[in-house]
Parts: C-alpha cells; sequence; structure tokens
C-alpha cells in the first residue's frame, strides 16, 4: 500500500548557489581562483555505470547536475567570475544517454556567467593567466593534473608574457565551512529527506514479521524513499536482525529475522542530495520481551535527553558525554557493569558496549563536512547546523553476560537542526518509545 505523496519542497535557486560562490570568494586572497571539478561517472562492470550521483561540493556551488563538469571561479573578472566547462552537445551521445545541457543550458538555466565545453578545454589557461594561487581540492588527483597543466602550459608560454601560479591551496576546507550552517532552503530539503525516512521507517516495522529476510526489509524502506523521489539511499541500508545489529556497518541483509529477535534498521533517503539518517530498533514480531525492553529504555531516555540538549552554545563533546553517563548508568542498573557510576565513567567501562560517537554532522553527506574542533576544543553548536544523535548498546555474546541480553543490539537514531531556541527534530515522523513501536507494529497485524 502506497503511503500520500508529500508536497515538494522548492529546489536551491540560481540566486542562492550565486551568493553561495560571492560568500567563497570574499574569502580569497586577490589574483587567486578556483577550480572544482565535479564527479565523473563510474564504470560497474563492462558498459554499465554506477548511478552517477554529484560531488557535494561542487554541488553545493553550482547545482549543475551532469558527470565530467569543471567549475572555475575567478574573483573580480569584468568577463564574469563564473565559468563552467561541460560536456559537449552530442546528438548520437545524446540518442543514448539523454539530453545533455551544454554550455549554453548551462549559462540560461543555471545562472553561470559563461560556458564552454569540454573540447574548449585548452582556453582555461588563458583564463587562469595571471592567478597566483589556485584554490582546489587538494586531495582530489583529477584536479590536481588539471591544475598542473595548466602550470606547465602558462610557463611554457612565460616568455610570451604569461603568468602562472606559484602555489596551489586547498578549496576544501573553506567550502565545507560554508556547507556547514544550512540555509532555510537546505533545510526544507532536510527536512524533506527526515520525513521520507521516517515514513519508510514505519512502513518497514510494519511489514516485519518472523521469517522475512532483511532484504526484504530493505526493499520495504527503499520502495518508500523512491515513491516520494528520494531516488537512492543516502548510504547503504543497513538491516541487522539479532545480533548482526551489533556490526555497526553491516550491510549484508541477507539473514531471516527471528522470532523473539529486535532488528536493528540504519536507513535514509537522499533527497535532492540531502541526507536522511535515522535508526530505528524493534522487535520482529511486534512485542518487546522484558530484557530487549529495559535495555531499550536505557538508549532511549540517553537519546531523549541528548536531542533535548540540542541548543546553541552546547558542544558534540557535551552531548557525548552526557550520552556515555546515561549509558553506563543504565548498564550498572541491569548488572552488565558493576561499580559506581563515577568510577565506571572513570574506567570508560562503557566502551565493551558503545564503540561509536553520538552526533556528526548531516547535510549534502550523510557523515558532512565542517570541522568537528576549534584550536582543539569540540565546537559549539550554531543555528543552521544539522547533527545526528544516535547512541547505542551492542551486547557482546559472551559467557560473563546474563543470557537475556547477549547478542542485543540497539540503536536509536534523530536527525536534529540547531534552531535559535534549542533543537527542531527532523525525524520525529516515525516512532521510538517501546509502546509506540509495539502499537504501530500491532495496528499492522
Ligand atoms: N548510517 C551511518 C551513520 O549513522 O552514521
Ligand atoms: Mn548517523
Ligand atoms: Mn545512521
Amino acid at each position: 500500500m502506497h503511503s500520500e505523496p508529500l508536497a515538494r519542497p522548492a529546489p536551491i535557486a540560481n540566486d542562492e548557489f550565486a551568493a553561495r560562490r560571492e560568500r567563497l570568494m570574499a574569502e580569497l586572497p586577490e589574483g587567486s581562483a578556483v577550480l572544482l571539478p565535479g564527479a565523473t561517472l563510474k564504470t560497474r562492470n563492462h558498459d554499465s555505470d554506477y548511478p552517477f550521483r554529484q560531488q557535494s561540493d561542487f554541488h553545493y556551488l553550482c547545482g549543475f547536475p551532469e558527470p565530467d563538469a569543471l567549475l572555475v571561479l575567478l574573483p573580480g573578472r569584468d568577463a564574469g567570475e563564473a565559468v563552467l566547462y561541460c560536456q559537449e552537445k552530442d546528438p548520437e551521445k545524446e540518442a543514448w544517454t539523454g539530453i545533455r545541457i551544454g554550455p549554453e543550458g548551462a549559462v540560461r538555466d543555471y545562472g553561470l556567467d559563461e560556458a564552454f565545453d569540454n573540447t574548449e578545454l585548452e582556453t582555461l589557461s588563458e583564463l587562469l593567466d595571471g592567478r597566483h594561487t589556485l584554490y582546489l581540492p587538494l586531495a582530489d588527483a583529477q584536479a590536481m593534473a588539471l591544475a598542473d597543466d595548466v602550470r606547465g602550459e602558462l610557463s611554457a608560454r612565460a616568455r610570451r608574457g604569461a603568468v602562472a601560479p606559484t602555489s596551489f591551496a586547498d578549496i576544501s576546507p573553506l567550502i565545507h565551512e560554508l556547507r556547514l550552517t544550512k540555509s532555510e532552503a537546505e533545510l526544507a530539503l532536510m527536512r524533506h529527506a527526515g520525513e521520507i525516512s521516517a515514513l519508510a521507517h514505519c512502513r518497514a516495522m510494519r511489514a516485519s514479521r518472523p521469517g522475512r529476510y532483511e532484504y526484504q526489509l530493505q526493499a520495504e524502506i527503499e520502495h518508500e524513499f523512491v515513491w516520494h523521489g528520494a531516488r537512492a539511499p543516502a548510504y547503504g541500508t543497513i538491516v541487522g536482525g539479532g545480533a548482526n545489529a551489533c556490526v555497526l556497518h553491516y550491510v549484508e541483509n541477507g539473514a531471516r529475522l527471528a522470532d523473539g529477535d529486535l532488528v536493528l534498521i540504519d536507513a535514509g533517503g537522499e533527497f535532492d542530495l540531502y541526507a536522511g539518517d535515522i535508526t530505528r530498533t524493534f522487535p520482529v514480531n511486534g512485542r518487546f520481551t522484558p530484557s530487549q525492553r529495559a535495555l531499550y529504555d536505557v538508549v532511549l531516555a540517553a537519546e531523549e535527553r541528548a536531542v533535548a540538549a540540542v541548543r546553541p552554545g552546547t558542544t558534540l563533546a557535551a552531548l557525548h558525554q552526557g550520552v556515555v553517563r546515561d549509558l553506563t548508568a543504565g548498564l550498572i542498573e541491569l548488572g552488565l557493569l558493576e561499580g559506581e557510576l563515577e568510577a565506571c565513567l572513570e574506567a570508560e567501562a562503557y566502551r565493551r558496549f558503545y564503540l561509536h560517537s553520538t552526533s556528526h554532522w548531516l547535510g549534502l553527506d550523510v557523515h558532512d563536512v565542517g570541522r568537528y574542533k576549534v584550536e582543539g576544543e569540540s565546537r559549539s553548536l550554531e543555528p543552521g547546523m544539522v547533527l545526528t544523535i544516535e547512541p547505542g548498546l551492542y551486547i557482546p555474546d559472551a559467557d560473563d553476560i546474563p543470557v537475556a541480553f547477549r547478542g542485543i543490539g540497539i540503536r536509536i537514531e534523530d536527525d536534529v537542526v540547531v534552531t535559535a531556541e534549542g533543537g527542531e527534530v527532523l525525524t520525529a515522523k516515525v516512532p521510538k518509545s517501546a509502546d509506540a513501536i509495539e502499537a504501530l507494529m500491532q495496528a499492522a497485524d
């Protein structure tokens, strides 16, 4: 059964892309330029490609959706600061793989100042003549090779007056700091990605039955994503039944779901390149056992407290420390840790059951960009930042663990925007209390 279609948020407007480029260029020293390649198609096998997904920094600065494009920013250039190279128009190729936007379309539809096709790449060195510093992603071998070529060409023409760049600098951290704070238009897309992802988790809860396979719940999740226009998962969907939930990045999704087990689903849809990232853990048969529920409630309490603590001025480290304290207290109460709370915290005894951090930034990338520390200190949250809260407990199947807890993995994850007053949860439409999950699952039976 299909859920009701949702109203689509507006895509990012050309004016906003242009304003981002302006903000970036305002940070660069005079006489510099930016070279930023987009993504290329990758062969999957023989003549099949992986689905194309634009490079996030490139998308952030121009929204141009095709492979093999190059954005060049030339601050202060009278003939236009934003130049694009893109795939050439080619009727024969377009008959196979679809209409190409081409240079004219890039200027007309994407608000770029000037565009060339990739057969005209020799014009690049002319554009960059006299720019002393080239800013580019230093980790991108293709960008580095291109910049080296440009430097070589301009150096070779030095006697005819060409001026080659004298240094290369990394553009990535500058773009990443801009990406960390989301605009209203970006938040609208992220709300939508969060809502679609929440509906997908509800659908998987309704479809769960003992005897089904993990990949069948993956199918329910990904059906809901695509049905709502989130055309791809933002990362590999994780469906882990029983002890598979303890494998943090489990993606095999091939096992049968057993009666009496929990299943952990970590899945988020990508809408207009923005990620949702939700984890829910629920009983395969719709009813928590007492020990599952006891452990679940420890994770839930930690998660809810951390979500409520999101506000400007707090830090990811403070949120994580709160979670660690709550989980440790819960583990002591359940007899999974022994000793006093402070002593257990001092010894970091929780690490046997909780290995990962509580949060990461979220945006165009699921583990989004932007620094986590500033001057060695955990960064303070500011309005417009988006983060996940995702505590978990993963109980090993070991002799010293009470049998009822062995092999249980639980994680609960929501996406939160920092607002002026606190936090806005983007993923609230999927239940998370044990009672609410049981009610949803039983209503589906
Ligand atoms: N799905 C990856 C993560 O939650 O960080
Ligand atoms: Mn996450
Ligand atoms: Mn996740």
